[in-house]
């Protein structure tokens, strides 16, 4: 796992954004993996930004990490609103549904890039601690604070649905590379949980230690409470150029 802290959102986002465009220079017909959220929105907007200069996107797809059960289509929260295929969360039969999304990423040649932000819980994707590390896409409970920290994006509390249809552990952990992006104090101790703490189900984000291509991309507030901070710092300046994310 790489560790990179940078000085803010800006500069996460155009990291991100570099090895987004270095992949879809390399293959056109990239898979991206996109997380919905606050944290991937600077790495949206740097790439909103590529894409206005000419970087193309046309052969590229993209699959959803999530979706909330139960809002219908044209919700503004619904995640299939930002155009990119994601689980049905209206299915009549949800198991299907999970499995028709499995079958599609395996259809598409499987995530080349999945882009991940971490719930305070430290959860990815949706999948909240005690996730089964083999886990595929598959129907989940929210967790009341994750409830609580997505209240923001509704009405009021109440609104937010208490189910969910997410990508397993073992589906991230298919992607070729995996890039999480964690800016803020709130998320410190979840950074650290996953980082430096054990591989274990209460932190489902941990599992990313046995990944092998994985690069978390923080800023100062997010990475204040690791161990190891300073060795990050001095690994990433000076790494070989070559070596790229
Ligand atoms: C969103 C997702 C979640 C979020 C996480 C952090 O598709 O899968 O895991 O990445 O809840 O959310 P933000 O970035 O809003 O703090």
């Amino acid at each position: 796992m790489e560790i990179v802290i940078l000085g803010g959102s800006r500069q996460i986002g155009k990291l991100a954004a570099d090895a987004i465009e270095q992949l879809i220079r390399r293959k056109p017909d990239a898979v991206l993996g996109l997380a919905t959220g606050s944290s991937p929105l600077p790495v949206y907007d740097e790439l909103a930004a590529r894409h206005e200069q000419g970087l193309d996107f046309s052969r590229a797809s993209a699959f959803a990490l999530d979706e909330y059960v139960g809002l219908p289509a044209g919700h503004p929260e619904s995640y299939r609103e930002v155009n990119v295929h994601g689980p049905d969360g209206m299915a009549a039969d949800v198991p299907a549904a999970c499995e028709a999304y499995e079958q599609a990423i395996i259809a598409a040649g499987g995530v080349d890039l999945q882009l991940l932000g971490v719930g305070t819980d430290g959860h990815i994707g949706f999948n909240e601690p005690g996730s089964s590390f083999a886990s595929r896409t598959r129907i989940k409970s929210l967790i009341e604070q994750t409830r609580r920290d997505n209240a923001r994006f509704f009405d009021s509390l109440a609104e937010v649905p208490h189910h969910v249809i997410t990508q397993g552990l073992a589906t991230i952990m298919a992607a070729r590379h995996v890039v999480l992006v964690a800016t803020g104090a709130q998320k410190a101790q979840a950074v650290r949980d996953f980082v430096e703490g054990p591989v274990a189900a209460i932190c489902p984000a941990s599992v990313l230690q046995f990944h092998p291509h994985a690069t978390v991309l923080l800023d100062e507030a997010a990475a204040s409470a690791l161990k190891l901070a300073d060795f990050y710092r001095h690994t990433y300046e000076n790494k070989p150029a070559w070596q790229g994310l």
